[in-house]
């Protein structure tokens, strides 16, 4: 099982080091369980200092795909691993619908950040309309295999995948455990890799969702920001 909190633009460094204080204390016995925690680039730094000595995992939200260059307020995945960040988001559905990111430059930052030696979690996952429009699975299939071709076998171990509907993120709407099945599931079939499931996972579903038998792991954001509630999902997830 994995679990991974998604910060997006919360905490700064002061934060970020009370809350991996008190993260680390809460979840030193944990076991079956790999926690990522997802900060902005400005708090990254603290976020791996901090926990350095434990199991955890400290990813960035979003990665550029060159190693350097001309690129004016742009972050290098080579400049990720030097600092001891242990990989990265990419193609979260914030930065597709805010940020113009497209399957083709997810494709891109999936690939650098392969080959500077990250982890990657890419993000798919429809909108409510084309859910609504019945085209969930030729979306989540597009998305997918525009994945599929950047990435080289030998690196399939470093990459996992998160579906996180669009109308579920953050609306407090969550997937039914059998809707993220279904997806899931399918994903499985074009790409074995873990998927995650993201879309409000809170303590009170996580359980259920992360029992599904193609649910690896949660992707989570609003839930991700207490320290007892994103202890409490690792928790559950160490359970099933
Ligand atoms: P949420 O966000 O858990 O607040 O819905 C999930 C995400 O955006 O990754």
């Amino acid at each position: 099982m994995l679990i991974a909190g998604n910060w997006k633009m919360f905490k700064g460094p002061d934060e970020t080091r009370e809350f991996c204080a008190r993260l680390r204390a809460r979840l030193h016995n944990l076991e079956g369980v790999d926690v990522i925690v997802c900060p902005s680039f400005p708090s990254l730094h603290d976020a791996v200092g901090m926990l350095a000595t434990t199991e955890m995992a400290v990813f960035a939200q979003n990665t550029h795909w060159a190693k350097e260059g001309p690129y004016t307020g742009e972050v290098s995945p080579w400049m990720l691993k030097e600092m001891g960040v242990g990989g990265t988001l990419v193609a979260h559905s914030e930065r597709r619908q805010l940020f113009g990111e497209t399957d083709e430059s997810a494709a891109l930052r999936i690939e650098g950040a392969l080959d500077a030696g990250l982890h990657v979690i890419a993000c798919v996952g429809e909108t409510e309309e084309e859910r609504e429009a019945g085209e969930t699975e030729s979306v989540v299939r597009r998305q997918v295999d525009a994945i599929r071709t950047v990435v080289e076998d030998e690196n399939l171990d470093r990459l996992a995948i998160a579906y996180e509907p669009v109308w579920a993120i953050g609306t407090g709407r969550t997937a039914t455990p059998d809707q993220a099945e279904e997806v899931h599931e399918l994903i499985k079939r074009h790409l074995d890799v873990p998927v995650l499931y993201g879309g409000s996972v809170k303590p009170e579903n996580a359980e259920e969702l992360l029992g599904q038998p193609d649910v690896d792991g949660a992707l989570v954001g609003g839930a991700s920001l207490e320290v007892e509630s994103f202890a409490a999902i690792c928790e559950a997830a160490s359970r099933s």
